[in-house]
């Protein structure tokens, strides 16, 4: 078997998945090959997915803007992705192609793999900050784990109203205002912040400047780049934990591999020498 992966998404010529993929195969002992299919907006997007599910392709990942629009040309969903109503993995199984969404669940997995046993502790108050694509799937998996109380703010509070629509029992969600954010910040044990305030090349930027952390809480940024954003730096001066954001990259992408070959690689050194490549950036 050889197997062959792909990326489909717009702008993608940076994207660290080849990488990461490349070495679950090595790791695994798998032969095979992830490429990079860039689908520029002004091409017609019906061709280049009939194209791809023409060649000789065992599954891909989707990235934005297209983790939607590829519905339509799945013959499944699982049922997180469905919930969730985004597709980030599709794997071609039984002549089937079969669309997944591993970014709430990979998200989850990397967060435990540092923590154990804070998110799915009923005692604990958690926040997640902003309601776009990132914000859904990360609800969903939290509510999915069973987490008690997960609040989100949002600049727009329809959409954050909008995301606790996948909420399950037992899980309880009240909604903040950025303000409210700013005066009840130390009544939370997790903080995750989900929008892309803070990344490059607008790193001084940070979604909420904070004047005291719970004791012991983890605050959980999703950006990347730069790895250490002005919110977690100004958060773990305040003597909070901080968890980064690059490890959901390779916790979705283990998820994915995992869809795609069922085979379970151990991240180890990985997380490390991805943070080297990104800090070299
Ligand atoms: P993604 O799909 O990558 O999560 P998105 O759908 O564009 O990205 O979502 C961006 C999120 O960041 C939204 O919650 C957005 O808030 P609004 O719903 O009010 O637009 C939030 N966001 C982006 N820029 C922001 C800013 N400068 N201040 C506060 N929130 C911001």
């Amino acid at each position: 078997m050889n197997y062959q992966f792909a990326l489909i998404g717009y702008p993608i010529k940076h994207s660290l998945s080849p990488w990461i993929h490349e070495q679950f195969l090595k790791k695994s002992g798998l032969k095979g090959s992830y490429s990079i299919m860039e689908i520029n907006p002004d091409d017609s997007f019906d061709e280049k997915i009939t194209e791809i599910k023409k060649s000789q392709i065992n599954g891909f990942n989707v990235t934005v803007p297209y983790k939607k629009r590829i519905i339509p040309f799945l013959d499944e969903l699982d049922e997180q992705a469905r919930e969730i109503g985004a597709v980030n993995t599709v794997v071609y199984r039984n002549g089937k192609w079969i669309g997944y969404n591993t970014d709430g669940s990979g998200y989850v997995r990397a967060f435990e793999n540092k923590y154990p046993e804070v998110l799915s502790n009923p005692k604990n108050n958690i926040l997640l900050i902003g309601a776009g694509g990132a914000a859904r799937g990360i609800y969903h998996a939290l509510t999915t784990t069973g987490c008690h109380h997960v609040d989100i703010a949002n600049r727009t509070k329809s959409s954050a109203v909008e995301i606790a629509r996948l909420k399950k029992e037992p899980t309880k969600t009240a909604f903040l205002t950025m303000g409210e954010v700013r005066q009840n910040f130390d009544y939370y044990d997790v903080v995750i912040q989900t929008t892309s305030v803070g990344m490059k090349p607008n790193q001084d930027k940070c979604i909420v400047h904070v004047n005291r952390v719970k004791p012991n809480s983890i605050i959980s940024d999703i950006v990347y780049q730069p790895i250490m954003t002005t919110f977690l730096k100004q958060t773990e001066r305040l003597g909070a934990r901080i968890h980064f954001g690059h490890t959901m990259l390779l916790y979705q992408a283990q998820y994915a591999f995992e869809i795609w070959t069922n085979q379970y690689v151990h991240i180890d050194e990985m997380d490390d020498e991805l943070q080297d490549i990104l800090e070299g950036r």
